[in-house]
């Protein structure tokens, strides 16, 4: 059956539209939405899903109108649930179960152990790499792919290429990252286990390789050509790339070192690089890129400057390369290559630092959620780590030569806790709080649940930071007094409980378990005719539906109402919710006496005038809130 003729509008939400008018999803299908949110899709305006999947507002009402109109005019795009269309579920759980397991969770227990023993050769180097091994492919990698094969066709408005081998990708890349992460420990001990942990890491440069081909590949069938955000993710997928070939080479080259003293050598000249194509070159740069995607669109910050961000594109991967070469050289032909590092560190975080004030990150938002915090805290921590990368030299030379003279740090003329302090801040502080805030953005929007109805998750928020500060400050601090190492010991524990209590969280979403409050904020919504009365509707829209429920209204309570000004000023934007709460009645009862009167005509002829009692029967219906 089709729905009578609905006036649609920016503000019109997706679940109405689609409940009251089903015939019109393809149009959105059209346009990327395509399984995402389930049946009513997801829970935000036209206006908004136009931004986020890029399309002109007025080009989409237009062609919701004449869909409604003619509906054969508008070729259907077939909107049976797909793959593709849920292909992030199983990469975010697996990213889950990582970081709870392998990544973070190994990571806190060989912090304590480093926190008691109040030395960072606490834990056996195989031991820690295999950690940093499971948090950049597992957690990081893992929650990269997903989004990006659920969201990159998107917003390109088409379907995934090869979902199959998408989902051949997350096989092969789970089993090269547990295998790889329990081998490299136990080899050292159990020397057959090298070739197995060289395979796993092989088995993941394919991995790579398969999504880095599905992306470009769906990109070519969209011919939707590149924006400037493109070029960021396709640089960062080829950092992704290259590090997973450099990290195999490194894993052999350190399992196979003949003594401990080439072991540290080989550390020393080759890791730290690899560490920068990581964290700068994949991480940052996928996440600037997907931070100039949708922070516009979605929460109605500044629209990014192309020039800026193209040329600032440039000059990172330029430092990126420099951070690298840099570091090797340095060891290779003389320290005074220390400064072709440090003067790319410099570069990279001017650029970051323009890039964030253009975008106006922590500027005022038209459209906030309970992930913004986090997004915003990801480069509050960003720009901590950037900072204390540009003061490294004003660290390693003046304060511990002033303050700390004898330490170690002091007389190698190299602090390996501050150094690790910056990494912990870009990782967890940076990296992780923004998969934290995506995630929790993306997960209840492709389930169809709105996010302003969720948990606000502020206990996670203040564990993650204040897990993350006690470590960033207190690692730094242990250069100056061992008791440091305690505090930082322990910082560990608050950070694996906060991504706990969110990854069940999101996990619960996924699986369908949490659901949105209903909406008690009175947030308003317009009414179509034909669908249930609900909270947040507002009282004039149902009554410009349903004129027979005037006397209902204010039998039930809405005196207000009764009076034809007052109706006309206060019924326009006053939600039935909100009306309940001013008039202190309870809105679940006047729901359903609403929605059982639709359509009936008042049994009581009453004059307004004499309305001033409910009457007997109503009156239940008009029971104060407790
Ligand atoms: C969430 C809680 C985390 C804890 C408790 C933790 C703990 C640790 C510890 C104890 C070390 C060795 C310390 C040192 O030698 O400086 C370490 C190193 C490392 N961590 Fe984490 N970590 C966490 C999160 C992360 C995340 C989210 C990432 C990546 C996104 C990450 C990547 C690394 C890497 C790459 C290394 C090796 C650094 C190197 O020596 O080359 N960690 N982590």
């Amino acid at each position: 059956m089709v729905a009578a003729r609905l006036h649609i509008d920016g503000k019109t939400m997706i679940p109405d539209l689609l409940r009251t008018a089903p015939h019109l999803r393809p149009v959105l299908d059209r346009y990327g939405l395509q399984g995402c949110g389930g049946l009513l899709g997801p829970v935000e305006s036209v206006e908004f899903f136009a931004r986020a999947h890029d399309v002109k507002l007025d080009h989409l009402l237009g062609e919701l109108n004449v869909a409604q109109d003619l509906p054969a005019a508008v070729p259907a795009v077939a909107s049976k649930p797909s793959l593709a269309d849920t292909i992030y579920r199983p990469f975010f759980k697996s990213g889950i179960a990582i970081v709870l397991t392998l990544g973070a969770a190994w990571g806190a227990y060989l912090l304590l152990r480093i926190g008691f023993k109040g030395d960072f050769r606490a834990a056996g180097l195989h031991e820690i790499n295999a950690h940093g091994h499971a948090q950049i492919f597992g957690w990081v990698g893992l929650f990269v792919m997903g989004a990006a094969y659920q969201a990159f066709p998107r917003f390109k408005h088409t379907s995934l290429v090869g979902p199959r081998w998408a989902i051949a990708s997350l096989a092969m890349m789970l089993t090269g990252i547990i295998v790889r992460s329990l081998a490299e420990p136990l080899a050292g001990t159990w020397p057959p286990l090298i070739p197995v942990a060289v395979v796993a890491s092989l088995l993941e440069i394919v991995a790579i390789g398969i999504f880095a081909a599905l992306i470009i590949a769906t990109w070519k069938a969209a011919g939707k050509g590149m924006a400037v955000y493109d070029y960021y993710v396709l640089s960062a997928i080829v950092w992704f790339f290259l590090q997973s070939v450099y990290e195999t080479v490194h894993l052999a080259a350190t399992l196979t070192a003949s003594s401990r003293e080439q072991l540290v050598g080989l550390v020393a000249t080759w890791q730290g690089a690899l560490r920068d194509m990581q964290i700068h070159g994949f991480a940052l740069l996928m996440i600037l890129g997907v931070s100039q995607r949708v922070f516009a669109p979605f929460y109605g910050l500044r629209e990014p400057k192309r020039r800026l961000a193209m040329i600032a594109l440039v000059v990172l991967n330029a430092a990126i390369v420099g951070e690298v070469l840099g570091l090797i050289l340095m060891r290779q032909l003389g320290h005074a290559w220390a400064g072709l590092w440090y003067v790319s560190a410099l570069v990279l975080a001017v650029a970051v630092v323009l890039l964030v004030r253009d975008w106006n990150v922590f500027g005022k938002s038209e459209l906030p959620d309970r992930n913004l915090k986090f997004l915003r805290a990801a480069y509050v921590w960003l720009l901590i780590s950037l900072a204390m990368l540009a003061l490294l030299p004003a660290y390693q030379f003046g304060a511990l030569r002033l303050l700390a003279p004898q330490s170690e740090a002091a007389t190698m003329g190299f602090s390996h806790a501050y150094y690790g302090a910056i990494r912990h801040a870009i990782t967890v502080g940076f990296v992780s709080m923004m998969i934290v805030g995506m995630a929790g953005k993306m997960a209840p929007t492709l389930n169809g649940i709105d996010v302003h109805g969720l948990r606000p998750l502020w206990l996670p928020f203040l564990l993650l930071n204040a897990g993350c500060a006690t470590r960033v400050l207190f690692q730094t601090l242990t250069d100056f007094t061992p008791f440091a190492y305690r505090i930082a010991g322990i910082s560990g524990l608050l950070e694996v409980t906060a991504l706990a209590i969110w990854g069940a969280h999101i996990w619960g979403v996924m699986d369908g378990r949490v659901r949105a409050r209903p909406d008690t904020q009175g947030r308003a919504r317009p009414y179509y005719r034909g669908e249930p009365i609900a909270p947040n509707h507002v009282v004039g829209d149902v009554l410009e539906h349903h004129p027979e429920l005037l006397q209902t209204f204010v039998l039930l309570g809405f005196r207000p109402l009764a009076n034809p000004i007052l109706r006309r000023v206060l019924a326009e934007t006053v939600t039935i919710d909100q009306a309940c709460r001013y008039l202190r009645l309870n809105s679940g009862e006047i729901l359903k006496t609403l929605n059982s009167a639709i359509g009936h005509p008042a049994a009581t002829r009453l004059t307004l005038g004499v309305v001033d009692q409910p009457t007997r029967e109503n009156a239940s219906a008009c029971m104060p809130r407790k």
